[in-house]
């Protein structure tokens, strides 16, 4: 919902569920004071963070460490995610009774990919007692093999080796079929394939329990821009075919997709500066996720208004059981107001994350947050 006062819209605080602040371990790419600074600008009163860091957050004490932390220093309500499984080897499963207790939102592998199948079912059967989402990364390693780009025409021109579609839509086949067998709730991160979104349309229409989110850069951007040279291009997964950008976007419109979620994944100058193949994977996303969209597919007559601010907003709140995402009775104060006319240019330069890593450098959209208040109290002002 939203109201319009003064040529300004006023909207419930964004919700993003799935941010990349990497604390603890990584504080030279991103901290929870920066990386909320930068929710707040983007007009987020709410982020969940992922727990790839360094320790993993695979315990009741280092998910108490991000909360503590968010509270002294943080812009915005945080949430997190615990690990499916401990450390860094996609194995054994973290106690999630514990990390409940401690306040996660749900279990995911995003960051340290769990492969084998029986670990991933017993996850869920956990899970679906606990009542909380399996959030997964949907890669098959030994598909995805040493790949920095989707496999196809483009990486074949630029003799680059390829990550297949398949990497992903088989997970996504398998771990529906495991959520139909368990009962648990699905979310699947970052679709960018056709297949992998007709699996989600399909698990839906069986009534299995199965959500997802997709990100600005797979609404947007297709393997045919890369030259293989700038690694502010290389992102997991991969920006797809034209045929799997418009697969995630009529999605997107008709539900199958049920939020938009930036991926923000903050890497140094340094990092990105490096080959194509060498680089991390990874892009910024949080101080212009909305105008972007609102340029691109609002005033471009491709979604509505309102339909955006839900992706934003509502429908990730609803999925996640998180405060606020409407502007309705007894919810906290989140709120954000837009400019719809305020035209700038995404300029990294200016971004309050440490992160500087985006595709969409220069490039000029409307729409922008003036005004950032979370549970009342203003967190960004213009
Ligand atoms: C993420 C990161 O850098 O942690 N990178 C990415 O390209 N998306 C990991 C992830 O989301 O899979
Ligand atoms: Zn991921
Ligand atoms: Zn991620
Ligand atoms: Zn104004």
């Amino acid at each position: 919902e939203c109201i319009a006062v003064n040529g300004h819209l006023i909207v419930p605080g964004f919700i993003d569920v799935h941010v990349h602040l990497r604390t603890p371990g990584f504080e030279y790419k991103e901290t929870i004071a920066t990386g909320t600074k930068a929710a707040a600008r983007g007009g987020y009163s709410t982020v969940v963070c992922m727990p790839n860091t360094r320790p993993v957050l695979d315990s009741k004490e280092m998910i108490q460490f991000v909360y503590d932390s968010a509270v002294k220093e943080g812009n915005c309500r945080v949430f997190a995610y615990g690990a499916i499984t401990k450390g860094e080897l996609g194995e054994e499963l973290t106690d999630m009774h514990a990390l409940k207790e401690a306040g996660v939102v749900g279990f995911t592998d995003d960051g340290v990919g769990v492969q084998e199948a029986a670990v991933m079912r017993r996850a869920m059967e956990q899970a679906a007692e606990l009542g909380l989402p399996i959030v997964i990364h949907a890669e098959d390693e030994s598909l995805a093999g040493n790949g920095c780009m989707n496999e196809g025409e483009v990486s074949r021109r630029l003799g680059l080796p390829g990550i297949p579609g398949t990497a992903e839509s088989v997970h996504v086949a398998r771990d529906i079929l495991l959520a139909k067998q368990t009962g648990a709730h699905l979310h699947v991160c970052h679709i960018s394939d056709a297949d992998a979104v007709e699996m989600v349309r399909f698990a839906k229409s069986q009534g299995i329990r199965v959500t997802a989110e997709v990100t600005p850069h797979h609404l947007l951007l297709t393997d045919e821009q890369i030259d293989g040279t700038d690694a502010n291009w290389k992102v997991n997964p991969p920006l797809r075919t034209e045929r799997d950008r418009i697969a995630c976007l009529e999605a997107l419109l008709d539900g199958t997709i049920d939020m938009i979620a930036t991926d923000h994944a903050p890497h140094t100058k340094e990092e990105k500066a490096k080959p194509f193949q060498t680089a991390p994977f990874g892009f910024v996303g949080l101080e212009f996720a909305f105008p972007l969209l609102y340029t691109h597919l609002v005033e471009t007559g491709k979604m509505s208004l309102a339909q955006l601010v839900e992706k934003f907003t509502t429908s990730p709140a609803k999925v996640f059981g998180l405060p606020g995402g409407t502007l309705a009775e007894g919810n906290p104060a989140d709120i954000t107001i837009l400019d719809l006319s305020q035209e700038n240019v995404i300029d990294p330069n200016t971004f309050a994350s440490k992160g500087r890593n985006t595709p969409f450098k220069g490039m000029k959209v409307k729409g922008w947050p003036i005004l950032t208040i979370t549970a009342g109290t203003i967190t960004y002002r213009a």
